[in-house]
């Protein structure tokens, strides 16, 4: 066990700001008032399955004490003169514990990128780069380091369960929360986050898996119907949370705001009775997304088990649709059962939470050795890139605050930043809607590389003043940014404010300019011919800064891969427009702002029929387009051999040769597609396994990947299973999705 034994979650008395409503106040003093007993109740042997020790539980509490753990105990602390329970975290949502009963109080953080809001309680948390930027270092290892600084900075910070967990499907490259998931492939994006969860749960923290499912824009979020098939549905999205939920079993799952198939996603019956709990064998349980929760009868039924975050359908009116016998007693102690089961095999009865101070070095540490796999050299015109030390004359840095620091993701994403905004340090803790950057500035760290030129650094308001600096300089470095959030998606994929022309400028100014990308996902690029090199850094974490300058001067060599295709033009995506997006629609905030009532009327649908199973890379193969570039491209500054390709005639495992070419070490990243039988009416190739492999300069390595078996199979509707067809699959290795160097045919049985 990792972590020591500790006393209970203190109780501060400071989060009580304001009453409590009468129902929860009346609830909560029963509980409180029970003195609690020794723990000699039999579910309090951590020698028993969780299943039983839940199951033991579950037959000592009340009716009140059960639906007390079915639903949260309201908005608290992220909304202003709402209530705030004693025991309450700071987080987003909380839920008393039964004391008499020896259940702890569930504290829930977000935490998709590191620990939201710990600004406000004078805190620290590491910012992680995005998720997308995990999914670019396709790393398992990297994944559980990923969620093991979530889980031990929650634990530090006195939480019990992680809400982050991200893994929609990129279907839309302008959704605004792209950097909150993984990329575009069901395999890439399970596996991350599968091991994310796995890394979140090693600390005795219940992990979650999120937004459940086909959530895939933000605009009109909470009201937008998805069409889609359920073949297709296996094929893409769910299949990256069946695999997310194999790797990582989760011990809950958020439904999403939207609806599928008519149904909102918290009360629907095919994909969480069915698909969910029935097929995936999902044991934990479901919560809703904050005020995703819609009936109580048909909610509960469907198999939504906690309503967040509140107490409207799964309060008072849940206790008297299980009293009129509407919802059933025991799906109401299926329910609780769930939950108890969470909380017992995650550890987080046994091993409460030891409040310490969070090593911001660990973090930044991890952080940085993340961002150092996962940003992608996606250009590199006559070796530009690496930067010499010994490099003379002037270097011009531009743009995007690299003076100061580096670009994060917003919404509920959103980690503060140590010492308040880089750019606006009076904000303290973020603002929600306002870009925050964090102090780790690449202009700082571009210093320190060299010892014999000049850095001045310019910022990129005014294209000329930009472009003179530039035509002094032996090199340009400019800074582009994309700043996105929940709440909102990107109209376009172009940069914003007008910094293709600052581009266009530099570029014209300097024949050797390098543009440095923070995103939250792909932008189209027009000036790409007329740059030397583009390095996508995503959002690049606490230590970006300094990766940053490590890949630009080759203290490390770059090896992440891209997780999601980069178009040209809007006209080569499925849809040319975000559906729903108009200029009075890009704001869909739950607390101000956004027209909530002209959005539900507007009752958007967003057919993905048309696109089905080509989301991302499939859809550019079968449409015959070339991407910007294409998934799986990354460059090194050494180069690798592929040779020597053997299939097994059973498994479709694949062994090759890989080496190391060149006379600097690196990692190479390879990747293995299938094409299946004809029969299957599918005409793309699909990733069905890879390995991130470390060469020496020079050093060769025999390869072997197995495929995913869902990766080699079809679901067949009619009789509800997976499938893997007889007949010939094309098997393809290489180095990127349009960078393919061994083929071979087998044909399978
Ligand atoms: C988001 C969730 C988040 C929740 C609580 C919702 O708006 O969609 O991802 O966990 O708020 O902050």
């Amino acid at each position: 066990m990792k972590h020591t034994h500790s006393q209970a979650i203190p109780q501060s008395s400071h989060f009580l700001r304001s009453s409590v409503s009468t129902a929860l106040a009346l609830c909560l003093t029963g509980a409180i008032a029970q003195q609690p007993k020794a723990a000699t109740d039999p579910w309090m042997d951590p020698a028993l399955p969780p299943e039983q020790r839940a199951h033991l539980a579950v037959q000592a509490m009340t009716l009140d004490e059960k639906i007390q753990l079915v639903h949260g105990s309201g908005w608290g602390v992220l909304r202003a003169g709402a209530p705030v329970l004693p025991g309450h975290n700071g987080g987003a949502g909380f839920v008393p514990g039964i004391p008499r009963l020896h259940i702890p109080d569930i504290n829930l953080a977000d935490s998709a990128v590191g620990a939201r809001m710990a600004a406000r309680e004078s805190r620290y948390a590491t910012l992680l780069p995005s998720v997308l930027g995990l999914a670019a270092t396709w790393d398992p290892e990297a994944g559980f380091l990923y969620g093991d600084v979530i889980g031990r900075e929650l634990r530090d910070q006195g939480y019990n369960m992680s809400i982050g967990g991200g893994a929609n499907l990129m279907r839309e490259p302008r959704n605004g929360r792209n950097f909150e998931y993984a990329g575009e492939d069901p395999l890439l994006a399970g596996v991350e986050v599968g091991n994310l969860i796995r890394g979140v749960q090693s600390n005795h923290i219940m992990g979650d898996l999120k937004h459940y499912a086909l959530n895939d824009q933000e605009t009109d979020r909470n009201t937008l119907n998805v069409l889609l098939g359920h073949r297709e549905m296996r094929e893409t999205d769910l299949l990256a949370f069946e695999i997310a939920n194999r790797i990582g079993q989760p011990t809950a799952v958020m439904c999403s705001y939207n609806r599928i198939e008519g149904d909102y996603a918290c009360e629907n019956d095919y994909t969480l009775n069915k698909v969910l709990k029935h097929d995936f064998g999902f044991k934990g349980f479901v919560l809703s997304d904050w005020n995703g929760t819609h009936s109580t009868v048909k909610a509960a039924l469907a198999g939504l088990d906690m309503e967040q975050p509140g107490t409207v359908y799964f309060g008072e009116p849940l206790k008297h649709a299980v009293e009129s016998g509407e919802v059933p007693a025991a799906r109401l102690d299926d329910m609780v059962t769930r939950i108890l089961r969470s909380l017992f095999v995650s550890g987080a009865v046994d091993d409460l939470p030891a409040r310490r101070v969070v090593d911001p070095f660990r973090g930044r540490k991890d952080a940085a050795h993340i961002a150092e796999e996962g940003i992608v050299l996606l250009q590199n015109r006559d070796a530009a890139l690496p930067l010499s030390k010994t490099q003379t004359g002037l270097i011009a840095v531009i743009g995007s605050h690299a003076d100061v620091g580096v670009l994060s993701g917003g919404g509920s994403a959103q980690v503060d930043s140590p010492g308040g905004n880089a750019i606006n340090i009076k904000e303290g803790a973020s603002v929600w809607g306002r870009p925050v950057y964090f102090p780790s500035a690449p202009l700082e760290f571009i210093r320190q590389k060299t010892s014999q030129s000049t850095v001045q650094f310019d910022s990129g308001d005014d294209p000329k003043a930009a472009a003179a600096l530039a035509a002094k300089a032996a090199v340009a470095i400019v800074f582009v940014h994309q700043w996105m959030s929940e709440g909102q998606d990107a109209a376009t994929l172009s940069l914003p404010e007008k910094q293709d022309a600052l581009v266009e400028a530099v570029a014209s100014a300097n024949k050797k300019t390098v543009v440095v990308l923070e995103s939250g996902g792909p932008v189209s690029m027009p000036w790409a011919p007329r740059v030397s090199a583009i390095l996508a850094a995503w959002y690049p974490g606490i230590g970006g800064g300094e990766s940053i300058a490590n890949l630009l001067f080759g203290d490390v060599n770059p090896s992440g891969k891209l997780p999601a295709t980069f178009a040209r033009q809007e006209t080569d995506l499925p849809n040319p427009h975000v559906p729903g997006l108009t200029e009075k629609t890009t704001n869909n905030r739950m607390d101000a702002g956004g027209d909530a009532a002209a959005r539900a009327a507007r009752n958007i649908t967003v057919d993905y029929r048309p696109e089905g199973l080509k989301v991302g890379y499939k859809w550019f193969q079968t449409e015959g387009k070339t991407p910007l570039f294409a998934f799986g491209h990354g460059l090194s500054y050494t180069t690798f051999a592929y040779s020597g390709l053997k299939v097994d005639k059973i498994k479709a495992a694949v062994t090759f040769r890989l080496q190391n070419t060149g006379d600097r070490a690196g990692d190479e990243v390879a990747q293995v597609y299938v094409t299946l039988p004809s029969s299957t009416g599918e005409s793309f190739r699909r990733l069905v396994g890879w390995q991130r492999v470390t060469l020496a300069a020079h050093e060769s390595k025999t390869v072997s990947i197995t495929p995913t078996p869902e990766l080699l199979s079809t679901f067949d509707e009619p009789s509800d299973t997976w499938k893997r067809p007889a007949g010939t699959y094309q098997v393809e290795v290489g180095a990127a999705s349009d960078d393919l160097r061994l083929k071979a045919t087998v044909n399978l049985r």
